[in-house]
């Protein structure tokens, strides 16, 4: 197996999650499907503030935080934002203010191209992802556009910078450089793990911010890793993703002194991204009762139940040949899934 030729261990970065994660077989989902072997990378349980995606990002995000001296973190997103409700997780665990900044309409969210999508009611307002910022002690700003929520960002800074606090900003989705680098230590962790275990040829993901899908290409390039890499855009065109992972990759090779790889093995795909950000179609509702009733597995409707129909449509189109051994990265999202408590109980059942 190549060594990777970098040394994560020369960047700050604060424990938060359990790792590794569980690889597991499916082989009932994979029945189902008639093919392809399918293994789930279970990153939904990695343990903190019922787990996900983000802590790895934020292992290192908080790390380089912290040695900046920050008692203050303020991050972005939807109201469902998992990334803001690990984030508040995290600054529970490790006595950190945090402050999150959630837009509830259309717009485009400050540093963001990504466009949220019109969502309301009683379970997505209260309910899921936001109930879970509260228990955690964040203190949560909701508001109605992008430019209610860039106001809103630049007071929290002056009124707490000015009480002489040290406010650090998180990106949207934990997604930069130094965010890249978790999913790089993921793609290390997954190698070891499937060594064991299977030739595997393709990882499947979803893609938002990008960071995920940017750090497993930056580090099964530098492995030397035979294996594609799969994104399903979930908010995003795929020339805009293409370019975010480009753009990631790139700022973590400089952070780590190497050259930017080739991202050949790479794809992006937007089969299953429907009319945009947070609307699940009906195949994002098969895909979830599919995981959920083979494998007990549960998705959600934002993130990895549009990766999981992508997978599917792959499967079923032939575009993933039968014979493949295929890991799905599972980002988490489950608090988000009680964001559609409606439409779930009925789509549970149908
Ligand atoms: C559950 C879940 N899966 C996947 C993603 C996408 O990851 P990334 O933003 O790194 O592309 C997110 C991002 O918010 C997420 O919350």
């Amino acid at each position: 197996m190549a060594e990777i030729p970098v040394d994560l261990a020369r960047f700050d970065r604060v424990p938060l999650g359990n790792w590794p994660t569980p690889l597991e077989d499916c082989p009932r989902l994979s029945k189902a499907l008639g093919g392809p072997r399918i293994l789930v990378k279970r990153d939904d349980v990695n343990g903190l503030g019922v787990g996900g995606n983000k802590l790895r990002k934020l292992e290192f995000l908080l790390g380089a935080a912290l040695a900046d001296g920050a008692d203050t973190i303020v991050t972005f997103g939807g109201v469902q934002t998992n990334h803001g409700r690990q984030t508040a997780a995290a600054c529970a665990r490790l006595g950190l203010r945090c402050e999150l900044v959630l837009t509830r309409q259309v717009t485009r969210l400050p540093g963001s191209r990504s466009l949220t999508a019109p969502r309301d009611g009683e379970a997505y307002e209260r309910s899921g992802n936001v109930a879970l910022d509260l228990l955690f002690g964040a203190r949560v700003h909701v508001c109605d556009d992008g430019a209610h929520a860039e106001a809103t960002y630049q007071r929290i800074v002056e009124e707490l910078s000015s009480a002489g606090r040290k406010v650090v900003p998180l990106p949207i989705g934990g997604s930069d450089g130094v965010g890249v680098l978790g999913y790089l230590a993921a793609a290390i962790e997954l190698r070891d793990q499937l060594a064991k275990v299977a030739k595997t040829n393709r990882i499947v993901c979803a893609i938002g911010s990008a960071g995920t899908a940017a750090g497993l290409a930056l580090g099964t390039a530098l492995l030397d890793w035979p294996v594609i890499v799969d994104a399903a855009s979930v908010s995003n065109t795929v020339p805009e993703c293409s370019a975010d992972i480009e753009r990631l990759v790139s700022d973590a090779a400089a952070l780590l002194g190497v050259r930017a790889p080739r991202l050949d093995h790479v794809r992006v795909t937007d089969r299953a991204l429907g009319d945009g950000y947070g609307l699940p179609t009906p195949v994002v509702w098969d895909a979830i009762r599919l995981f959920g009733r083979t494998e007990g597995i549960t998705l959600d409707p934002v993130y990895t139940g549009k990766a999981a129909a992508a997978l599917i449509d792959a499967v079923r189109t032939g575009d993933i040949p039968a014979t493949e051994t295929v890991v799905f990265v599972h980002t988490g999202g489950l608090p988000g899934l009680f964001g559609y408590a409606p439409e779930l109980i009925e789509e549970a059942q149908g």
